[in-house]
């Protein structure tokens, strides 16, 4: 369904993504892992037309949509349900899942459609008249999931949906992507809860600085013996085989950089 080979993505001197590759098939949930910074949100971005990468070639349904707007890439059934949910919290419940819709060509509010989505999450049901400013972390996610869900996505990337989630809304999350793949949905998630979602996921890909490091069946990732050190981006580089393209010793900082936050933040529990 999904095929990304080669995928470069730059912030001016920034390399975000070194040549990424992965393919996701219909049915498929697939995982994409890794550290702060590691390239996750840069890759997920690029599938979803959001940002334009500097080479490499996306192709959906057999479909070139290399650098194609993200209008057309919802248009398609790429939808995505970003990092940090931005919902609009002056709208009520009811108005953010109804702009879910907009994708379809005739921007029909169709109640039918909602009251479908709304089945899969009891709770936004009780509170659709109040504005979503109200809701709490979790409850807001469910909204953000539920206004992507209402694009009638084939394919929907999902970044870090229980980013700063308590444990119990982040399995109230797991339980609910898996219910989805039970009504045949195709998902890319991008997450850093790395355990549990390689619980989830058919397939994995683990990415540290731009590159992809680890894949293959997410049960076979999550016992790999170098996962935790590719997590956390202490591999020894010395032993690594990189992509050709890759390590300018500007990049090179960079990785010792993150190499050290990512040190901290396993130390310390969370990132945020
Ligand atoms: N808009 C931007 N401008 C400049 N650099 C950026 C921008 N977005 C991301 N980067 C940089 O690109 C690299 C990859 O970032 P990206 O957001 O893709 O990583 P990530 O794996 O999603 O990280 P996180 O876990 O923090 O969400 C990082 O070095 C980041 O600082
Ligand atoms: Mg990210």
């Amino acid at each position: 369904m999904l095929e990304v080979h080669d995928l470069h993505v730059r912030y001016g001197e920034i390399a975000a993504t070194n040549g990424i590759s992965l393919n996701v098939s219909n049915g498929e949930i697939v995982a994409v892992t890794g550290a702060n910074g590691a390239g996750k949100s840069s890759t997920l971005n690029a599938v979803a037309g959001i940002v334009l990468p500097t080479s490499g070639s996306i192709r959906f349904d057999g479909q070139e949509m290399t650098a194609r707007p993200s209008h057309e890439c919802i248009r398609r059934g790429i939808v995505q349900v970003p990092e940090g949910r931005k919902i609009f919290g002056t709208l009520t419940v009811l108005e953010n899942l109804q702009l879910g819709a907009y994708r379809l060509s005739s921007f029909q509010i169709d109640s039918a459609g909602i009251d479908e989505v709304l089945e899969q999450f009891p709770i936004l049901a009780d509170r659709l008249h109040e504005p979503a400013s109200c809701l709490s972390g979790g409850q807001a996610q469910m909204l953000a999931l539920a206004r992507g869900l209402m694009a009638q996505p084939k394919l929907l990337l999902l970044d870090e949906p229980t980013l700063g989630l308590s444990p119990i809304a982040a399995d109230d999350v797991f339980d609910l992507i898996r219910g989805l793949r039970e009504i045949g949905l195709t998902i890319l998630i991008v997450e850093q809860n790395v355990h549990q979602t390689l619980a989830l996921a058919d397939r994995a890909y683990v990415i540290e600085g731009g590159c992809v490091v680890l894949e293959g069946d997410a049960c076979d990732v999550a016992g790999a013996s170098g996962l935790t050190s590719a997590y956390l981006g202490m591999a020894d580089q010395s032993e690594r085989i990189w992509p050709s393209g890759r390590s300018s010793p500007e990049e090179q900082e960079i990785i010792k950089t993150r190499t050290a936050e990512n040190r901290d933040i396993f130390q310390n529990g969370n990132r945020r």
